[in-house]
């Protein structure tokens, strides 16, 4: 047989009743006799009749029953007072527990459908005062990854749309004869076609460091050899543009706890991103000290800087300060910071930046276990 919660209260309930009631009735029989017994004999006593005459003598056995008969009569009437008063409570009491279950399950259907604004009264500090409270907690965390969610397919749908309405208007000139059919047209086209690759090669690498589907291969890392290695990966770059780009490491630095090609990936990402906003003729240095038991790592430049009501939001996916400008210098689609902060938690790191203000340069922070 299947019983709700309340009615398995209910029953329960009721079955305590009852078996007080039953308790009653025979404490009831046993003490009765010892207890008339006693008092009437203090009244027989006081009444001045000969002593010695308990229950057992003729008159006062007629007399007991008779008693006994008006105590169980008003027993039977109490406890039939007090059933059905108890009743009614039982009812209520075991409504008012079963009704905020009840109403999380109700909850918890709509959130499966995808109703994720949906809340349980969340008072009283017992267990369903705080299993209310836990179900909240989690349907405003589905209801967060859920905006996220949306929030990145808008995000990439925009993305995308840009290079391809730049291809798309310059296949159509050509076909119209609009635009000249010359290399620099063609170059355009294949430029644009190689924004869209390399956005599609961020995303797919964004959604590896998000869900944590990539393992860090942790081991001794030395700073100094890993800094020179990106060092001389962006040595081209670095030249053509005009921009220093100095090393300023102490000579014995202890090594790091880190996966070697992930941590090149931050450096990497870092310096390009310092050579990308700083104007030729500025000055990229990588510094570090250590700091406690960790690798303090440090990127400045004397580039563009950054706004300070921005700094909070550049680790953000998709978040550029100047999404203009950032499409002009050849920048990326705002999500190598993002990939880069993950990277770094995922050592146990923190990542950060630093900038007094446009045009007065940036530094970007980061830390990293030793070993
Ligand atoms: N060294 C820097 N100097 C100034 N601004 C920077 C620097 N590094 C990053 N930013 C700002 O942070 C934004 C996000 O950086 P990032 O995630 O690498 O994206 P992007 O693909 O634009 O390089 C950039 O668009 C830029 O506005
Ligand atoms: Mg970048």
């Amino acid at each position: 047989m299947k019983l709700t919660l309340g009615a398995k209260l209910f029953l329960s309930y009721l079955a305590v009743l009852l078996v007080g009631v039953v308790v009653l009735a025979a404490a009831a029989q046993v003490s009765l006799p010892g207890a008339y017994g006693r008092h009437m004999g203090q009244m027989m006593e006081m009444m001045g009749q000969g002593a010695g005459r308990g229950p057992g003598s003729g008159a006062l056995d007629a007399e007991f029953s008779n008693f006994r008969a008006g105590f169980f009569e008003a027993l039977a009437w109490a406890a039939l007072a007090a059933l059905s008063v108890a009743l009614v409570v039982s009812l209520f009491i075991s409504r008012s527990l079963s009704a905020p279950i009840r109403a999380m399950t109700r909850a918890s259907r709509r959130v499966a459908e995808g109703h994720y604004s949906e809340r349980v009264p969340a008072g009283g500090r017992d267990e369903l005062g705080q299993l209310a409270g836990s179900f909240n907690t989690m349907a405003e965390k589905l209801e967060q990854v859920e905006t996220m969610r949306r929030r990145l397919i808008g995000d990439v749908a925009h993305e995308l749309r840009t290079p391809l309405t730049a291809i798309k208007g310059s296949m159509e000139g050509l076909v119209d004869g609009i635009l000249p059919a010359t290399p620099d047209t063609f170059e355009q086209v294949a430029a644009e076609a190689e924004r869209l690759n390399h956005l599609v090669d961020d995303l797919q690498e964004l959604s590896r460091v998000e869900s944590g589907a990539f393992t860090l291969d942790l081991g001794p890392v030395s700073l100094p050899e890993l800094a020179e290695t990106a060092r001389k990966r962006l040595a081209a770059p670095y030249a053509a543009k005009g921009v220093s780009l100095t090393l300023d490491l102490p000579a014995a630095l202890l090594p790091l706890r880190a996966d070697t090609d992930r941590l090149l990936q931050v450096l990497t990402n870092l310096l390009n991103n310092a050579l990308q906003y700083t104007p030729a003729g500025g000055s990229v240095t990588l510094s570090a000290e250590v700091r406690g038991r960790e690798m303090l790592v440090r990127v400045s430049d004397t580039g563009i800087g950054i706004p300070p009501e921005h700094l909070p939001r550049i680790f953000d996916r998709f978040y550029r300060v100047d999404k203009s400008r950032s499409r002009q210098t050849g920048g990326g689609s705002g999500v190598g910071l993002t990939i880069c902060k993950y990277l770094v938690e995922a050592h146990g790191g923190r990542i950060w930046a630093e900038s007094p203000g446009e045009g007065q340069g940036s530094a970007f922070f980061f830390t990293i276990p030793l070993a």
